[in-house]
């Protein structure tokens, strides 16, 4: 195990009467209130009429940014960000997915920063503060709800980029699982496939003597698989939603990634794809990340992949050769995300080779020259992955 520090500094609020605590909350910050979300979602399921009620029995005064789409656009950033500094706003409401919560981010940053708020993105400037965010979550997937993370995504060149600093951490994030009710089953299975990633991203390391972690990680990843199986058939579960969006915020909260190198090359050479193509995250890692485990099988990273393949997908010991027990772990992982209803192939989302040259030096250049740590992915290698994702 190698040193660590970890220090996540978000209030949850967590189950049916979470919404209760948003009074308390916004009376830490102030009245001036910039509400960020998407397309509509949380007018239809009523939680936007119960924000607003409790908003106004505050006395609060409430601006807002709406129509924030997945792979979330700079544009709106922008917007959020003049608004902040003209109506001098106190505190940042995000209610949404990752894509409401990372603009809010950006914009709370933005808002404590002199130039165009992408030069954070770019590390070509910094804040050193950030107004108050606050979350309510009705999609778990990105884990943005407890995370030091931010992806934007830049309309002129679709340059899709993260910022990680610890002044993205809510200030509060309100989870109710009944909120998670009506999602379309695409994006259950999506988010589904971003909570595991966010694990696995984590998992396959070469540190050793991390047995903890590991079975922790084991633990949280058969659960998601266990009750992403269950809502998919009856929606409106509400213990099996309410795993599934604890472990949203526990994949990704760092504490599963303590004591190890963690790697992120699948996420890299995910997030070109979805600058790109438009896709959403979750459906993209579900080609990208079996095709990423078989490459680095193919380079001889056989022991964890290994002890995924019995310890998660319970792939019997005598099954075979180590490689073969590890490969079948991953046609394990890839018939689950299928019996999700996604797709894990490019050529089923309607793209070809058109492009692949440009996703893998752009995603080696994002990453410095090199991805991941598992297995250090070089320009060929991200070619060879993506090819392998056809
Ligand atoms: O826009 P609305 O109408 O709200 O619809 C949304 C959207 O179409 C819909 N939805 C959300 N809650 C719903 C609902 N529909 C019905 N009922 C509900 N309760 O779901 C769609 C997807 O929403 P989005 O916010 O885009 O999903 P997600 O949470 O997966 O966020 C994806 C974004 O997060 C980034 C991804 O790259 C992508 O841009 N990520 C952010 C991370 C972070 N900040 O830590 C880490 C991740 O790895 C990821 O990169
Ligand atoms: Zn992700």
């Amino acid at each position: 195990m190698i040193d660590f520090s970890l220090q996540i500094p978000t209030k949850i609020d967590f189950g049916r009467d979470s919404l209760s605590h948003l009074e308390e909350e916004v009376r830490r910050y102030g009245t001036r209130v910039l509400l960020v979300y998407g397309g509509g979602s949380i007018k239809r399921i009523g939680l936007y009429d119960k924000v607003m009620t409790i908003l106004n029995g505050l006395n609060c005064r409430v601006w807002e940014i709406s129509g924030v789409k997945p792979n979330p656009r700079l544009g709106l950033v922008r917007d959020g960000v003049t608004l902040c500094k003209e109506q001098q706003i106190q505190l940042v409401l995000a209610v949404g997915g990752g894509s409401a919560i990372d603009t809010a981010k950006a914009i709370a940053n933005g808002a404590c920063y002199d130039g165009d708020p992408w030069d954070l993105f770019e590390g070509k400037g910094k804040n050193d503060h950030v107004l108050p965010l606050g979350v309510i979550v009705t999609i778990p997937a990105a884990g943005s709800e407890m995370s030091d993370s931010s992806v934007i995504t830049r309309e002129d060149d679709l340059c899709k980029r993260g910022r990680n600093t610890p002044l993205n951490y809510p200030k509060f994030s309100i989870l109710n699982p009944e909120y998670t009710f009506s999602l379309p089953a695409f994006q259950t299975a999506c988010g589904a496939v971003d909570i595991m990633a966010h694990m696995m991203e984590r998992y396959f390391t070469n540190t050793e003597s991390v047995e903890l972690i590991d079975r922790m990680t084991e633990g949280a990843l058969k659960t998601v698989i266990h009750n992403a199986t269950i809502v998919l058939k009856q929606s409106e579960d509400y213990d099996a939603r309410a795993e599934i969006m604890w472990a949203a915020a526990l994949a990704h909260n760092g504490l599963l990634g303590t004591g190890r190198v963690t790697d992120w090359a699948s996420h890299k050479l995910e997030h070109e794809l979805s600058a790109l193509y438009d896709i959403a995250h979750g459906a993209g890692l579900a080609i990208i990340f079996p095709a990423w485990m078989k490459y680095v099988l193919s380079k001889g990273c056989v022991g964890k992949l290994r002890q995924f393949a019995v310890r998660v997908f319970d792939v019997p010991e005598d099954f075979g050769t180590d490689e073969a027990i590890a490969m079948e772990g991953i046609a394990r992982l890839e018939r689950f995300y299928r019996s999700l209803g996604l797709t894990t192939t490019l050529h089923e989302n309607g793209i070809g080779e058109e492009n692949l040259g440009r996703m893998a030096q752009r995603a080696v250049a994002m990453g410095g020259g090199k991805l991941g740590n598992y297995y250090p992915i070089h320009e060929e290698d991200a070619q060879a992955i993506y090819r392998l994702a056809l």
